[in-house]
Parts: C-alpha cells; structure tokens; sequence
C-alpha cells in the first residue's frame, strides 16, 4: 500500500530561502531600531508575513508603536527586499534529495503537492524549474491561517483530491509538524530539533522514495 500523495513545505524543504527571508526582516527590524539573530528566525519559519512582523514588533517592545498602515508599508519593503533576493534562485538551489524524490513519486503513480503559506511559492518554484513536478500548489492567499494551523495542508489536500490520512506531509518547521499532525497525515521533519515527527531525518539529503515507502509502511501497521 502507498501514500496517495506527498505534500511538501516549501521554504527549508524544497529550498532554502529562511536565511533569505531572515536578512530582508532583519533590514526592516534595523530600520525601526529591532535587532533580531537566527534563533528569532527559528520562530518565524511557516508563519505569515504579517504574524512575522507581529512577532518581530513583539520582540522588540514596539507593537503599540507601529500601527496598521505603518505595518503594511514594513511588510511590502519586506518583501520587495525578498523578492529582489530571490533572483539567485536556480535549479542548483533545489535543496538535495529533493529533485529525484520527486521524479520517483510520480514514477510511482504518488501525487505531489506543495502546502506553503508563501505567496512568492509559484514564483519561487518557476526559478528552481519545478512548477511540472508539483500536480497542485494551495495558494496562500485564500488561506487565511498560517501554520500551526492546518488550512494550508489541508487545501493540498482539496486540490489534489485525497484524504489527509492517505498522505505524508514534509516539513522543517515545529508550526509545519504541528500543522500536519492537527490533519492527520503522517508528518516527516527535517531537522533533529523537531517534536511531534513521525518521522525525523537529519537533512532532505536523506529523503528518497525507498525511505518514505518503509516508513509508510510502519506507520500505516502502527494506525490500524
Ligand atoms: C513561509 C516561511 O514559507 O512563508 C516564512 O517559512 C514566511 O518565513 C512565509 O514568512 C510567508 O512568505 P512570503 O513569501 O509570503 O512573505
Ligand atoms: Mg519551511
């Protein structure tokens, strides 16, 4: 028996644009006189732009401060400076391990999905040429919650027409976890500081069809 689908996150999964996402907050926090370090990053992985921006205010004491219109213009500069990073983006950015898991899911008739809260996803995938592999992208623009919830997963899951439960979702962020948990797929990390995983691998360097058809296997034994 195989998973029906695979859905993946896509910053920290496919990609690896947290440090991207962190240098273009951490120009904005400077403006305003907030200094942030990669352990604050940690906490903005799968979270929205504007809840990152809520929690970068919260950080540094300046929530009552900064108010709604103020808040917006911080989050479009955040994002023009993003977006402008992106363009070294390539195929040579694909994270390792990724390409040829994906090549062997659908060589196995396993549909694939991407569930991030991203609204640069289809752009992001367009540069690492990877927009065929994926058969649906939720879009996170009608998701109004981000991760831990699991809306967006759950979207995945709509669009390519299978039940929660027939699939394994890929994440590196604890609010990811969280969020495939809440939907009842079968969650794989990656990274050691992971809770919750049903599966945790060290690196996607270590995901391949063969690991995730022996772990589908167990864990559908332990389920039922
Ligand atoms: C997630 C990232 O994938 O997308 C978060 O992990 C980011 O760090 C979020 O804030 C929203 O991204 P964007 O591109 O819409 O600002
Ligand atoms: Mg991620």
């Amino acid at each position: 028996m195989k998973p029906q689908a695979v859905i993946f996150d896509l910053d920290g999964v496919v990609t690896d644009t947290a440090h991207l996402h962190f240098l273009a907050w951490q120009r904005i926090a400077r403006d305003i006189g907030i200094d942030i370090d990669e352990k604050i990053n940690e906490q903005l992985k799968g979270i929205s732009r504007s809840e990152s921006l809520r929690r970068i205010l919260a950080h540094g004491r300046a929530e009552a401060r900064v108010d709604e219109a103020q808040r917006l213009q911080l989050c479009e500069r955040k994002n023009a400076l993003y977006v402008e990073s992106l363009a070294q983006l390539n195929p040579d950015s694909i994270l390792p391990g990724i390409a040829g898991l994906l090549t062997a899911l659908r060589a196995q008739g396993i549909r694939t999905g991407l569930a991030s809260v991203s609204l640069n996803a289809p752009r992001i995938l367009a540069a690492l040429n990877l927009t065929a592999q994926f058969d649906f992208c939720a879009d996170a623009a009608k998701v109004a919650r981000s991760k831990p919830d699991p809306a967006i997963f759950i979207a995945a899951c709509e669009g390519l027409g299978v039940k929660p439960e027939q699939c394994i979702g890929i994440e590196d962020a604890q609010a990811g976890i969280d969020a495939i948990n809440a939907c009842g797929m079968a969650s794989v990390g990656i990274g050691e500081q992971l809770s919750g995983a049903d599966l945790r691998l060290a690196s996607t360097a270590d995901l391949s069809w063969a690991r995730l058809e022996t772990f589908w296997l167990t864990h559908h034994s332990v389920a039922v």
